[in-house]
């Protein structure tokens, strides 16, 4: 434990608690892929409507197959065999001209968490040391919606937050911050249970939150009977130069940060490495360093710098300099009067 951030580690207890029904968990850290209108999941083969940024295996494009993240070259993740890709909508800053620029990405943690557990009739909480499946080769899925600007508190909606660090405090908002952040983290918590046949459906509703317990954890509903591996994503911006918090908005043009979401496509070359980790890359997580931890075997990379095998159409994308308007285009909705949670 000591040799991870101790602030990552902080970081998930503030969270996302102590609802455990067993103490597995691990975490990856990854570098930024690409940034791109780029969205095999809800966009297949198209241009997306908004900015991503994408971290993990270098085979993403936009009509990648459901097979492909697997045979990537390589990750940006300190996992190798994490081929998988995961993404958030960029945050850009508003600047007082009306022009936007994207925040400077500053990396990211992934967290691999043993939460939930299957349908069982009559089942109120998990038993003790359940261990979920890992996730199917294949899986997709997405936590959050793009569109909403209003928060309503469910299980979905609290999958969705943001921790605002000062140099003396933490602040969690499911919004966007209320106020300046030396560094903001966009944190989304993936749902954790599976309908058992779908790899992925039109509406995506093949995975569901548990039924009972939280967004984070707790026993699955009879029609997602299937207890997957959680899998939480924090992407970390250099907020500081930005004291006008008032000003951040995601990419989708939402102020309000209720529109934050995430997705993932599931791309680990040995599933049954990944379904041993818990049990075999040390105790009550951590660590990855355990000669025997089987997602491993010990090495631990960094978080590597990758490029994306298939560049993307050039789009200028405020990177470097402001754009006019968020490409898209996407306008401004929604009112920094509703980050109210
Ligand atoms: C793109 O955005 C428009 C308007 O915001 C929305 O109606 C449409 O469903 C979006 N398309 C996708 C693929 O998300
Ligand atoms: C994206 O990846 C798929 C393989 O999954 C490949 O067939 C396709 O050609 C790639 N797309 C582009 C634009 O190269
Ligand atoms: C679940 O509870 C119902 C009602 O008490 C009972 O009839 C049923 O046998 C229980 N099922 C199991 C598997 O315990
Ligand atoms: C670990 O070592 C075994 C035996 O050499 C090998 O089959 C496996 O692919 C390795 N796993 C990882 C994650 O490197
Ligand atoms: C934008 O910045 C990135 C990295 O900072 C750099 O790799 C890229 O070449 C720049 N693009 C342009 C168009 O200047
Ligand atoms: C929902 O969001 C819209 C757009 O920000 C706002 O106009 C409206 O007042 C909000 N509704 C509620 C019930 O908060």
């Amino acid at each position: 434990m000591k040799n991870f951030h101790t602030l990552h580690v902080l970081s998930l207890l503030a969270t996302i608690g102590t609802f455990v029904n067993g103490q597995g968990e691990f975490t990856l850290a990854c570098n930024a892929l690409t940034i791109q209108r780029g969205d095999p999941i809800i966009s297949p083969g198209a241009i997306s409507n908004h900015t991503h940024i994408v971290i993990g295996g270098t085979a993403f494009n936009r009509s990648m197959s459901q097979d492909a993240a697997p045979n990537a070259l390589a990750t940006t993740c300190s996992a190798a065999i994490d081929r998988s890709n995961y993404w958030q909508p960029l945050l850009y800053h508003m600047q007082s001209d009306g022009q936007f620029e994207a925040v400077e990405f500053q990396g990211n943690a992934v967290y691999y968490l043993q939460r939930a557990c299957d349908y069982a009739d009559n089942r109120t909480s998990c038993p003790t040391g359940f261990m979920p499946q890992a996730p199917p080769a294949g899986l997709r899925m997405i936590s959050g919606s793009p569109l909403l600007r209003n928060y309503t508190d469910t299980f979905a909606q609290r999958a969705q937050s943001h921790m605002c660090l000062t140099d003396s405090t933490s602040v969690y908002t499911n919004s966007l911050p209320t106020q300046a952040c030396l560094r903001l983290r966009s944190q989304v918590f993936f749902p954790s249970c599976w309908d058992g046949k779908n790899l992925d459906t039109p509406d995506h509703t093949h995975v569901s939150f548990p039924a009972i317990g939280d967004y984070n954890g707790g026993v699955c509903p009879s029609t997602h009977p299937v207890a997957i591996f959680s899998i939480f994503l924090e992407f970390f911006y250099d907020t500081s130069p930005y004291t006008d918090w008032e000003n951040l908005v995601y990419a989708m043009g939402d102020i309000t940060g209720y529109g934050l979401h995430g997705d993932f496509l599931n791309g680990w070359t040995d599933i049954d490495a990944l379904q041993n980790a818990f049990d075999t890359c040390g105790s009550n997580g951590y660590s990855l360093s355990s000669p025997g931890c089987s997602i491993t075997n010990g090495t631990v990379q960094g978080a590597q710098t990758q490029q994306v095998q298939i560049q993307p159409p050039y789009e200028d994308l405020g990177l470097n300099k402001s754009v006019p308007v968020l490409p898209g285009p996407n306008y401004v909705t929604g009112s920094v009067a509703d980050r109210t949670v």
